[in-house]
């Protein structure tokens, strides 16, 4: 059962995973996951061919990296960081190097934008989700036709090395494997494709030989 409590403003009711990540955001773990994160996103951003002019989303942006990395391409009109940590957004903010960049504290379930936009992405954050269902149907339904959806995960099935992190982290995580997902995001509507992006210097056998599973799902 998801515990609620008071945190800090009244306006600001934090569950498990938010206080999570309030603390990482503010013991420096968001800057080691960027770190840790960027040598396979990285890799997989630079192989996608951006339109002309193109909106993006990055669901559950931590300290907001990604979104600055996409801000900085001249084809991007504007770049928005959802995270349900407020604290992440409030280090998003500070770090914003753009005005084409803007950062909003909810959840992906229920924000509420009229927008729809061209690029969705996510890396390590959709698996929080109380229902990824439920927050793939919303991806979907604010991607516009032709847009595309890229989602990262460590945290899958064939993965061994990485499916204890719910039980180390003590909050929910939804594990699939590689065909579960695929699935998932079929079963909104989106055609789907999947690829693994290694690091081959990475310390662990894991990060060299399966690296981190990207779903793809085109509108
Ligand atoms: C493991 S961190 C990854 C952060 C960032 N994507 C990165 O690679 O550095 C997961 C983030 O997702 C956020 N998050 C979890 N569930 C979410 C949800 N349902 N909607 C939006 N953000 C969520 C958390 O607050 C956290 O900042």
């Amino acid at each position: 059962m998801t515990t609620l409590k008071l945190h800090e403003s009244k306006n600001y009711i934090v569950d498990k995973i938010q206080k999570t990540f309030d603390d990482w955001a503010e013991n420096g773990r968001s800057e080691l996951m960027e770190k840790e994160h960027a040598k396979t996103v990285l890799k997989f951003i630079n192989t996608i061919k951006f339109k002309k002019k193109f909106s993006f989303v990055d669901v559950g942006c931590g300290n907001g990296w990604v979104i600055r990395k996409i801000s900085s391409n001249e084809h991007c009109q504007k770049a928005v960081g959802i995270d349900k940590s407020k604290k992440m957004i409030d280090n998003a903010k500070l770090k914003s190097i753009s005005k084409k960049e803007k950062f909003i504290q909810t959840d992906i379930e229920s924000w509420k934008t009229k927008e729809k936009y061209d690029y969705i992405f996510s890396m390590e954050s959709l698996y929080y989700s109380e229902s990824v269902e439920n927050a793939l149907k919303k991806i979907y339904k604010i991607i516009k036709d032709g847009g595309q959806f890229f989602c990262g995960t460590d945290f899958y099935k064939e993965n061994k090395a990485t499916t204890n992190w719910s039980k180390k982290m003590g909050v929910t995580m939804h594990l699939y494997s590689e065909l579960e997902w695929k699935k998932l995001f079929s079963d909104v509507g989106f055609q789907v494709k999947t690829k693994h992006v290694k690091n081959v210097k990475g310390n662990r056998k894991w990060k060299r030989e399966l690296g981190t599973l990207f779903i793809i799902g085109t509108k």
